[in-house]
């Protein structure tokens, strides 16, 4: 092993080092806290401010802004392609399966952005707007704080099929919900952490009902809904009934950012066959992650800091490349 530590291969070795790093976080240093400190230094204030209006009317608004990040980053990274109407180029992700009647708060986000533009014109994208929004609707409803990552560019285009089977459905397997994390850089830490923002917001019968009827080959339920929790869902979701009906995700305290999330899971009372997966899914890597959130709010909180961090550094445009979309809904010139 005489040569093995030779400068040159020692070189080699961290350059490979580095490059690995960079591969697996491609534009994590790009992203910076103070991006818009000269050219918009009051935008967390206002996303804030607005927010905080809609709320008057709209107790459910802070849960449907946060997962509208969500379902941007992960098709094509954090790049604000959710956003974009239907035209004659763009096929809009908001007509995908996971967003169709379902994905909500678009109309916040146009106020958001009315508001910025006419503090700020044309400096702020719309990606970072809904890492300020998921940021500033958190920290509103009881949440943590943390600081957000901007210079985040908008793309120029929409992806639907991606957004069809990069967004983890609530009927995926365990392994499917990891593989999907996996497949944008997320561990299963981060997939039992921002799960645990199912801690507020609402879900239509269509994405749980399966769960309460028919379920098992031998036509019972799923077994890992409790017997409480079953007969409240039925009522609130008897077969051919309405599928549009809106339960909460967190019966404990529907409109709170806490932990309830995964005391919830312990009893059996998560509402997404999807959340429940991660307790109950036998000797799963998650059920201790589970646990320890369960018991320490501080140490969730913290870890959602983090993992909504890495979320929003999936892929971002950054530099010259896309563009600062005028309006959210549509790319510039167009
Ligand atoms: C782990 C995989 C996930 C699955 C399968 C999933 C699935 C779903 C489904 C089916 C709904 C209800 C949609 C409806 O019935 O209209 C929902 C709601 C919601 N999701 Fe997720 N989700 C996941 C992860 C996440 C993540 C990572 C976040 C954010 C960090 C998030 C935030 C939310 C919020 C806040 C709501 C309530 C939205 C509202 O009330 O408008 N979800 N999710
Ligand atoms: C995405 O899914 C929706 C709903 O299932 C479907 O109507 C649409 O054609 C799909 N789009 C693509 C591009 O696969
Ligand atoms: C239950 O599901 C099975 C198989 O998925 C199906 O053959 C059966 O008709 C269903 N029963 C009811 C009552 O829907």
């Amino acid at each position: 092993m005489a040569g093995s530590s030779t400068p040159s291969s020692l070189m080699a070795a961290s350059l490979f080092a580095a490059t690995l790093l960079l591969s697996l976080h491609p534009s994590n240093a790009q992203l910076t806290a103070d991006f818009y400190s000269t050219t918009c230094p009051s935008v967390s204030s206002i996303v804030q401010t607005v927010i905080q209006e809609a709320l008057q009317s709209d107790p459910r608004i802070t849960a449907s802004l946060l997962r509208l990040h969500f379902h941007d980053c992960f098709v094509d990274g954090c790049d604000g392609s959710l956003l974009l109407d239907n035209s004659p180029s763009i096929k809009s992700e908001k007509d995908a399966a996971p967003n169709f009647k379902s994905a909500r708060g678009f109309d916040v986000v146009d106020q958001i952005k009315a508001a910025i533009e006419s503090a700020c014109p044309g400096t702020v994208s719309c990606a970072d707007i809904l890492a300020l929004a998921a940021q500033a609707s958190v920290y509103l409803s009881g949440g943590p704080y943390w600081t957000v990552l901007l210079g985040r560019r908008d793309s120029l285009t929409a992806n639907q099929a991606g957004a069809n089977t990069s967004i983890p459905s609530p009927f995926d397997s365990y392994n499917n919900l990891v593989s999907k994390f996996s497949a944008v850089g997320l561990d299963i830490t981060d997939l039992v952490t921002l799960s645990g923002a199912h801690t507020f917001g609402r879900a239509q019968c269509k994405s749980f009902s399966p769960r309460l009827y028919n379920f098992t080959t031998n036509g019972g339920p799923d077994p890992t809904i409790s017997p409480w929790y079953l007969t409240t869902l039925r009522k609130l979701c008897p077969q051919n009934g309405d599928s549009s009906v809106l339960a909460d995700l967190d019966p404990t305290t529907p409109n709170l950012f806490d932990n309830h999330y995964y005391s919830n899971l312990q009893r059996n009372d998560g509402l997404l066959q999807s959340d429940q997966e991660l307790y109950s899914t036998a000797s799963a890597a998650t059920i201790s992650i589970v646990n320890s959130f369960s018991f320490d709010q501080s140490a969730f909180f913290k870890s959602f800091a983090r993992s909504i961090v890495n979320m929003g550094n999936i892929s971002p445009l950054t530099g010259s490349n896309g563009e600062i979309r005028c309006n959210c809904r549509k790319v510039n010139w167009s």
